[in-house]
């Protein structure tokens, strides 16, 4: 992968992106702009990154180094893209090393623009963007926050774990066994409220879905991620917040029908309150009688709205009888996968890094595995989905 860092402060962190990269087993080829050795110094990329920062048509180890860097690539990553080098870009300059590897590449483009608000927002910015979003290359927008100089507003860099995400997503998007498999994921336990400050929950972190979103992200998959929770690391995909049950069920029947594969982690409350209080619920009214009314089963719904083809995957938190109660659930909300877990047990389900699961399919085999750490099991369960998925394709043929 070619990381192209134009001369803008958020240089500095383009630093972090790359050591991430390289940290996931990405060989990294970092290209410097005059400009942005401005801000941080070729030694330090060359002494993070796989081979030796270049910085110049004229001096780099190979004759034609442009050229070199653009047939080997398989990713060229801008970041910091400033608005003169999307200027370039756009208009076919190239009249310095990244120019030129730009303009000599074949291979997919990820642009990851930073500038003061004004400029982003400029015109000739904006038709610029639009204009390679129309070749084909892909925008990692920047965000709102602070910028240089200490003013707010639109421009600043994607934050480096979301590049580096979005770039190793990219990455196996030609090589993943999840290239445009489009997958929803929910995670996190949901919140049934009894009054504006109150509400009934449980204790899923969410850890496991975001694992699974992740590494299926990672895999080329389009990720859908339908969340109660914010995840901590950076995941590459749509990411739809939501707190109760209800709004948990709209958000997935929304996104269920143009979905492959559907992985149900989220513990969704079983019952909510009837009444929702308005007000705070004061103590001196008295302890208050909350009656619970059922929500609705997701995972049924989509079991009976599964078209052919779909891949459904369900969680099951047991405490006793695991793989029977697993079986059951298998059976009676029509799943294709289930990964059943003693969530009693201490190193495994709520709110730990570990998980220790059994795997149910549809023809009755469960395989039972051993104590491991959730983006492990993540791993394994999209193993499963994609030889499910690779079944699917000669059918279609
Ligand atoms: N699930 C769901 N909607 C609900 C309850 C559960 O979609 N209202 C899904 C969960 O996301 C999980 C699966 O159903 O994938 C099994 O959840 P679990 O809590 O183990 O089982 P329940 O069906 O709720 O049964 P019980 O609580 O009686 O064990």
């Amino acid at each position: 992968m070619v990381l192209g860092v134009a001369g803008g402060i958020a240089a500095y962190k383009a630093v972090e992106v790359c050591r991430r990269l390289v940290d996931a087993g990405v060989h990294v080829a970092p290209v410097l702009t005059a400009d942005a050795q401005r801000f941080v110094g070729a030694v330090t990329f060359s002494a993070v990154a796989s081979e030796p920062a270049r910085t110049s048509l004229w001096d780099a180890p190979e004759p034609i180094p442009h050229t070199h860097l653009g047939q080997s690539a398989d990713l060229i990553v801008v970041a910091p893209a400033t608005a003169n080098v999307i200027g370039k870009y756009a208009a076919g300059i190239s009249d310095d090393l990244l120019t030129a590897t730009l303009l000599a590449t074949r291979a997919p483009v990820l642009v990851c623009p930073a500038m003061h608000t004004e400029m982003w927002e400029h015109v000739a910015v904006q038709e610029n963007i639009a204009t390679l979003r129309r070749r084909g290359v892909h925008v990692l927008e920047p965000e709102a926050g602070r910028l240089a100089g200490g003013d707010v507003g639109a421009g600043r860099l994607a934050e480096p774990g979301v590049i580096a995400e979005t770039a190793l997503a990219l990455l196996a998007g030609g090589i993943g066994a999840l290239t445009g498999v489009s997958v929803l994921v929910t995670a996190g336990g949901t919140r049934e409220a009894i009054d504006p400050v109150r509400f009934v929950g449980n204790r899923s972190s969410g850890k496991m879905g975001h694992a699974v979103a992740r590494e299926a992200a990672r895999r080329g998959a389009r990720v859908t991620l339908v969340t109660t929770t914010t995840p901590v690391a950076p995941i590459a995909g749509e990411i739809v917040p939501v707190e109760s049950a209800d709004a948990m069920h709209e958000a997935v029947m929304a996104h269920a029908a143009g979905a492959d594969v559907v992985v149900m982690a989220a513990a969704v409350a079983d019952f909510r309150p009837k009444a929702v209080a308005d007000q705070k619920l004061k103590k001196g009214d008295g302890v208050p009688e909350v009656v619970l009314e059922p929500t609705i089963d997701i995972l049924s719904a989509l079991g009976r709205a599964k078209r052919p083809g779909q891949f459904l995957v369900g969680f099951a938190a047991e405490t006793e009888s695991v793989v029977e109660h697993a079986a059951a659930k298998l059976r009676a909300k029509n799943v294709d996968l289930m990964v059943a877990n003693d969530v009693a047990a201490e190193d495994s389900g709520f709110e730990v890094d570990t998980n220790r699961a059994v795997l149910l399919d549809s023809t009755g085999r469960a395989l039972e595995l051993p104590l491991m750490g959730k983006d492990a099991l993540a791993g394994l369960i999209l193993d499963r989905v994609a030889d499910a998925v690779a079944k699917k394709e000669p059918q279609q043929a």
